[in-house]
């Protein structure tokens, strides 16, 4: 996908693993707001089709994501999230903030879609890796468990939201959690994202116009990606 934006301010990045590289890089400049770039897809836009078509990806990251991080670098300058140090910093200091409902809205969804696609990759889905799999059977009985569980997440989630795999590290177990609109686990200090399931409309309409359900099941069995799962349990 191509990218246009200003790079006046920018460290520039094409950053694919979330967490050791910083795509959320900001200004180096102290005067400057931070300015956000949108990531490069970490496959070819056309890579998951039939599960989810070139033309889904190319709308869902060109447009949807895009305007996100539009939206975001517009509001910045004038907010008093300008010394923000990260798209986390700004995500986690906006948070129930109605002030600043805007600002929390675009960034998370800034970071959630960059974490999609990050969760997902051509020939993905099956058997998970040894001790994820060990662990997944302890926490959930099964991994026809874990994928009911995702699939009833993602069907109970009212409206637009995400579906979540996390490590909730109060309970020290894995856990499926959803969250509405641009709401993360970011913001709950208790919870470490391991990978998501977009579920708004604009995530699988054109492939699979209102079962959403038959969506969050193909991407469960042919997409999800669990050596990111994996790597994001690991350093949680
Ligand atoms: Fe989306």
């Amino acid at each position: 996908m191509t990218t246009h934006f200003s790079r006046r301010h920018w460290l520039t990045t094409t950053a694919t693993i979330l967490g050791s590289s910083p795509f959320w890089a900001h200004a180096a400049e102290k005067s400057a707001a931070p300015r956000f770039e949108l990531p490069a897809l970490p496959w070819d836009a056309a890579a998951l089709d039939p599960v989810i078509s070139a033309s889904t990806i190319g709308q869902h990251h060109g447009k949807h994501h895009a305007a996100y991080v539009n939206n975001l670098n517009r509001l910045l300058p004038s907010s008093p999230l300008m010394d923000a140090s990260s798209l986390v910093d700004v995500i986690q200091r906006s948070a129930r903030n109605d002030a600043q409902r805007a600002i929390f809205n675009n960034a998370a969804q800034v970071w959630n879609h960059t974490f999609y696609w990050q969760s997902l990759r051509p020939k993905g889905g099956g058997t998970p890796p040894s001790e994820l799999a060990k662990r997944i059977d302890a926490d959930f009985g099964s991994l026809a468990a874990l994928r009911e569980a995702t699939l009833s997440a993602s069907t109970d989630q009212f409206g637009a939201g995400w579906v979540w795999l996390v490590l909730d590290k109060t309970q020290k177990k894995l856990a499926v959690v959803k969250t509405g609109n641009a709401d993360t686990p970011l913001t709950q200090e208790n919870l470490v994202p391991l990978a998501t399931i977009d579920v708004w409309e604009h995530a699988y309409y054109l492939d699979y116009q209102s079962r959403r359900k038959d969506y969050a099941a193909a991407v469960f069995d042919k997409l999800l990606n669990w050596d990111f799962v994996a790597a994001n349990l690991a350093k949680a």
